[in-house]
């Protein structure tokens, strides 16, 4: 924060819708402008350095400039950068996640999250000869027409009216909910996000997973995890192999390409095999497994597979929860590296309870946070993430600044939830 950022970003709303290119950025008064990253910190253009928490919206699991991503990057630009021709770092990627991901026999790379699921919705229904897609209020899965949907309908203009009728919206973390629609339609998926991180950080309840699978099995539905933040973060085989529940297909994204753009869906060959060219279900790209963005994930993969990173990563989250939970008195849900505190009273396990939250208080803590060394999503409904980066000093920093943070908030307000 600062004079500089202050200047770029009335430029930038000039230049840009909002001064941004992605609406979670801008946030009041004015968002910073980054200069660089190294490690668990970032520093703006205004010389203020941060103790990093959003790492990009959850890709950087193992921080900024990570050594051996950077190293395999600089070696692949000696090569080239894109040829449109098969190259064996795709079928390298594709092996370490067919080992990992308990349901991906195949892969097929695209560019972000968005154009995974929005390909996997096509997939599903030349599979099933199905049409209706069920997913979840309040779940998100990238910002395409098919699933820009909420309880209350469409979540912006300009979706056509006629998807409405295909895309039913369920209660996540409600079993009866989804038999209701399921009864009454056919339906060629369920699309879920295992670990709800798009309205904070809501975990599945205890068999609600499960339970999903079992819905599928019965009526002929096509199980779909949305895996773009938790596979490679709650385990090398993501939110499935975590909780145990094997669906049908995948959608992955964030950290598999190191910090480059990516997406990709995963599943049973069964099904993958529809994909053209094996088969007649359209999908393309020509930046689709970018060499770049192809050895950045395997760097990362690999780093991953080597050092524990994963636990380490998830342990230093507790901590960080803890002292959430412990300074504010507010409920503060975690699942691995992944978690949020929310400005409610009670337990969060729904949408209508993530809703519920001081949204405006959660700003004030947020400001109060960056004035003291520490960035997290700006946000309550995106999740705070840790890296393999962030170490014992950032802890220190953290502590205090959640400490200072609380106090000047409360003392502004006398009510915890504003
Ligand atoms: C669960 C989930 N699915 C899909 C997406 C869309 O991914 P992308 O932003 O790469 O298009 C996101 C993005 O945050 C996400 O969190």
């Amino acid at each position: 924060m600062g004079a500089r950022s202050r200047r770029l970003y009335e430029k930038a709303k000039r230049l840009l819708p909002g001064g941004v290119d992605s609406p979670v950025r801008a946030f009041e008064p004015y968002p910073f402008f980054i200069e660089r990253g190294e490690g668990s910190r970032i520093r703006d253009v205004d010389g203020n350095q941060y103790v990093d928490y959003c790492l990009a919206y959850g890709p950087l699991i193992l921080g900024h400039q990570a050594p051996t991503v950077v190293e395999a990057v600089k070696d692949q630009l000696k090569h080239g950068v894109l040829f449109g021709i098969p190259s064996e770092l795709e079928l390298d990627l594709a092996e370490k996640i067919t080992k990992h991901v308990p349901c991906a026999e195949m892969v097929r790379f695209v560019n972000s999250g968005t154009e995974a699921t929005a390909s996997v919705v096509r997939l599903a229904r030349a599979y099933t000869g199905k049409e209706n897609i069920l997913i979840f209020d309040g779940c998100y899965h990238g910002a395409h027409d098919h699933f820009l949907f909420g309880k209350k309908g469409p979540k912006s203009p300009g979706i056509p009216h006629v998807l409405r009728q295909n895309t039913l919206v369920a209660s996540f973390n409600d079993l009866t909910s989804v038999e209701k629609i399921a009864r009454k339609n056919e339906l060629a998926a369920i699309m879920v996000e295992p670990v709800m991180g798009n309205l904070g950080c809501i975990p599945p309840t205890e068999g609600f997973l499960m339970g999903l699978r079992e819905i599928c099995n019965e009526c002929g539905a096509l199980l779909i995890f949305d895996e773009v933040i938790t596979c490679f973060r709650l385990a090398l085989g993501g939110a499935q192999e975590f909780f145990n529940v094997v669906p049908d297909l995948a959608t992955l994204g964030k950290i598999i390409g190191g910090g480059f753009p990516i997406g990709a869906f995963v599943g049973k060959a069964e099904i993958m095999k529809l994909v053209a060219p094996a088969g007649k279900v359209y999908q393309a790209g020509t930046f689709c497994g970018h060499p770049v963005t192809m050895v950045a994930g395997l760097a990362t993969v690999k780093t991953l597979e080597r050092k524990k990173a994963i636990e380490r990563t998830s342990n230093f989250a507790r901590k960080v929860a803890d002292a959430l939970r412990r300074e504010l008195g507010l409920p503060v849900n975690q699942v691995a590296s992944m978690f949020q505190v929310f400005f409610t009273e009670g337990n969060v396990s729904s949408s209508d309870d993530a809703r519920k939250c001081d949204k405006a208080a959660f700003m004030r803590f947020h400001r109060a946070l960056l004035k003291n060394g520490v960035f997290a999503a700006p946000s309550q409904f995106e999740c705070w993430f840790t890296s393999a980066a962030h170490a014992n000093e950032d802890f220190e920093i953290t502590k205090k600044a959640i400490a200072i943070a609380s106090n000047e908030i409360f003392k502004a307000t006398s009510s915890k939830c504003g």
